[in-house]
């Protein structure tokens, strides 16, 4: 249910979970971007005259006060993206919220503090989920980020008050519907990043349920070093040999074309400009470190690319952050944002350096679909049931 389902909000009480959880530096927040894809949600409710309340978690707080986890200074900034007041209550439940929700008229916004200075968010406990409707009329959930965690604010009010879906979950639900739940056909992933060990789940379900499969960078060099490839000094997790040869069989089982580097751009030191070289995976030298994906391997990602109706991504696949070894990444996602721009891909993108590699590429507006989702983008690809989501469906 959506809030096209909701019915006349005007003069109710509705609590609006957002993920704010953004990044900051020296108390001001240094990317708005999970503020400003919220918007659409806020601007409706306030025209539908609403008495918007915000409940969001910031940090990692541990169930206690921490005044650097405050969200008061991220209420300031969800005040200048929406161009309108946004009050601040410094407690989520209780007498100070109650009071600052009493002083609400029709379509003001007022964000209540950090859900996790309660211990009761994280253990999703009856009382605090109470505590917490007792503040509401309707339950909207936008923060699909947080969907993964089955907390009281992002699992435990569906059960207990009308919920409905925002825009922006909305949104993400229909992009990961397309990109993998019932996808135009052939899909192609590609999947990169360091460590074959933070996802080997989320290889384990795609496999299975993808056409091709690219795996680029660091976590590439594990699977080379599984097919008997030298790696040099790249980074190589060389006690997952067996995983990873698990993963290629799977593959094989499931009739998922790997798509593995057949060449590299090698360097001695992990430095940008660093001197480098192009190489053949069959002749990586012993010094070296396998820093981005060469010509050759960006060629055959395009390829599948080109292959493929549907594309999900998440992860780099070179060391992005430094050049020149950004280049596979830039190449391999400006062919992606072609292919989508001239309608030929649906191409859903999710993880935060994967939206930053993809930024760097100039090439964000261009995807079909970013998703503002880290651990949550994850887990959906490992194919685990989102209990945020869970919760709105079985209300509906
Ligand atoms: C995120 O930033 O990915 C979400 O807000 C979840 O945060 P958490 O990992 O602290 O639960």
């Amino acid at each position: 249910r959506t809030l096209d389902d909701a019915g006349d909000l005007k003069g109710k009480r509705v609590l609006v979970r957002v993920d704010f959880n953004v990044p900051m530096d020296g108390g001001r927040v240094t990317d708005a971007t999970r503020i400003q894809r919220v918007l659409p949600t806020l601007n409706e409710l306030v025209e539908a005259g609403a008495k918007v309340i915000l409940l969001a978690h910031f940090g990692r707080p541990k169930g206690k006060p921490v005044a650097a986890e405050s969200l008061r200074p991220i209420a300031e900034a969800t005040a200048r993206e929406l161009g309108r007041p946004v009050a601040f209550a410094e407690d989520c439940i209780g007498e100070t919220a109650a009071s600052a929700i009493a002083a609400l008229k029709d379509g003001d916004v007022l964000m209540l503090e950090n859900t996790r200075f309660h211990a009761g968010e994280e253990k999703n406990d009856k009382a605090f989920v109470e505590a917490l409707a007792a503040n509401g009329d309707v339950y909207v959930n936008e923060a699909f980020s947080a969907a993964h965690r089955a907390h009281a604010s992002t699992e435990g009010l569906a059960h207990v008050l009308p919920a409905y879906a925002g825009r922006l979950m909305q949104a993400e639900l229909d992009a990961l519907t397309k990109g993998l739940e019932a996808p135009a056909r052939p899909v192609v992933a590609i999947v990169g990043g360091s460590k074959v060990s933070t996802k080997i789940d989320l290889l384990k379900n795609l496999v299975a349920k993808v056409d091709a499969l690219v795996i680029g960078g660091g976590m590439a060099n594990t699977f080379l070093h599984a097919a008997g490839l030298g790696v040099g000094k790249s980074l190589c997790e060389r006690d997952l040999a067996a995983t990873a040869q698990a993963i290629i069989e799977a593959a094989r089982e499931n009739n998922c074309a790997l798509i593995l580097p057949v060449d590299g751009v090698v360097a001695e030191e992990f430095k940008a400009g660093a001197p480098h070289h192009t190489y053949g995976v069959d002749a990586i030298p012993e010094t070296g470190m396998i820093l981005d994906i060469g010509a050759l391997s960006v060629d055959r990602i395009s390829a599948a690319i080109d292959d493929a109706k549907t594309l999900v991504w998440n992860g780099p696949v070179g060391a992005f952050e430094i050049a020149p070894f950004d280049q596979g990444t830039v190449a391999a996602a400006r062919h992606a944002a072609a292919r989508t721009k001239a309608g030929k891909l649906v191409s859903v993108a999710g993880g935060g350096d994967t939206v930053a590699a993809l930024n760097h590429a100039g090439v964000s507006a261009d995807f079909t679909y970013i998703s503002t989702a880290g651990g949550a983008f994850l887990e959906w690809l490992e194919g685990k049931p989102l209990p945020g989501v869970d919760a709105l469906r079985r209300q509906a």
